[in-house]
């Protein structure tokens, strides 16, 4: 566990008096890598305060999180020069596409330390900013406790939702008093989501069916474009966005493909060959979860030290590369057996 690895006595004891505006203290920023004891990193910040006030603590675990790329974020949405074609033009391989980012407010404490009454004041101020949106972006949102449960498990279905089964979030103090306060914005076409007072503030969500990540990309692009210019990101050009847990920290981008890969992910090396192509693994369910019938969920394995524009060039570039892989094996298996006589 990383704050474990980089808490020090000599460090735990300079930090242990001190407290943030909204009270998060180094006992609460670790009360999750605590109580469970499985955690990769075991630390979360309380508002965006807390990043100054336990830089000490949170540097080191920033800096191990980046692999040695450059610290400091610069922000960079254009795709100028840039492959734009569809990952899968064949439809065989990529199910769909998402990409989200994580952002909270710079007034506001970060879901872990917030209190009742501004996480409603803060939903009230997303909700009026969203209600605002562009033709094409624009669409209803939905407090969480007013969905039905038929309305939940579609969503769920769709991978459209959230759910309060994070065990991590649970001992951070993000789900207190859940559902109350959260909940889903989602355009007509549900194509862009905004998820209220999950894990981070926003989590803005571009979805796609099928493989065009330039689509999907252009159209996060204009969501935040629009809401970067009324609301109060909290934010500073070496860590880039704040986050509550530090994993999200720089862009706070997480660009994923759903992608069946059969014959390649049967291989061993399967996810060290993902990762030398700077892409992380997941299950079908996200975070946590198991693939299914050979797909997986792939996507930028680092959010700081690389501009938005990064992402998307690894993203395509990798999924590219792994699916003319699968090709090429399929190829192979197929002429072995017509060798065979199969
Ligand atoms: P996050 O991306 O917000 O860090 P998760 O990994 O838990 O969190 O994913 C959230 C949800 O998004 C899950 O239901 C997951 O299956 C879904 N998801 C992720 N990538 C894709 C994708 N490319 N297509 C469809 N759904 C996706
Ligand atoms: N706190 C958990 C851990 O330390 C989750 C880390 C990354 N996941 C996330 N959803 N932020 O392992």
């Amino acid at each position: 566990m990383l704050a474990r690895k980089h808490l020090t006595p000599r460090l735990e004891a300079r930090l242990r008096a001190c407290t943030t505006r909204n009270g998060w203290t180094l006992k609460a920023a670790l009360r999750s890598g605590a109580e469970q004891p499985d955690s990769r990193i075991g630390i979360y910040a309380g508002d965006s305060e807390s990043y100054a006030t336990f830089a000490p603590l949170f540097d080191p675990i920033i800096q191990e999180l980046a692999e040695g790329a450059s610290r400091g974020h610069r922000s960079d949405f254009s795709l100028e020069g840039l492959p734009l074609e569809d990952l899968d033009p064949t439809g065989e391989y990529v199910l769909s596409t998402r990409i989200r980012v994580g952002r909270n407010l710079a007034r506001y404490a970060f879901p872990p330390a917030i209190h009742a009454e501004d996480r409603r004041r803060l939903e009230a101020e997303v909700v009026d900013a969203l209600a605002g949106l562009p033709e094409g972006l624009s669409g209803v949102y939905r407090p969480l406790g007013a969905l039905s449960e038929d309305e939940r498990e579609e969503l769920k279905a769709r991978h459209c939702l959230f759910s309060a089964e994070d065990r991590f979030l649970e001992s951070a103090g993000a789900l207190r008093d859940w559902p109350e306060g959260r909940g889903i914005f989602t355009s007509a076409s549900q194509r862009l989501l905004v998820w209220v007072n999950e894990e981070d503030a926003l989590r803005v969500i571009s979805m796609q069916p099928g493989g065009d990540l330039a689509r999907a990309f252009l159209r996060l692009r204009g969501a935040l474009a629009y809401l970067d210019a009324r609301l109060d990101f909290a934010w500073d050009p070496a860590r880039g966005y704040h986050t509550s847990c530090p994993t999200n920290l720089g862009t706070a981008m997480r660009a994923s493909v759903h992608v069946r890969l059969p014959c390649l992910s049967s291989r061993p090396g399967f996810e060290a060959r993902c990762k030398a192509l700077g892409l992380a693994v997941r299950g079908l369910h996200g975070e946590h979860s198991a693939p299914e019938d050979s797909v997986y969920d792939l996507s930028n394995e680092h959010r700081l030290g690389v501009s938005e524009r990064d992402i998307y060039a690894r993203l395509h570039s990798g999924v590219r590369r792994l699916i003319e892989l699968e090709q090429t094996l399929r190829g192979t298996r197929r002429q072995r057996r017509r060798a065979r006589g199969g």
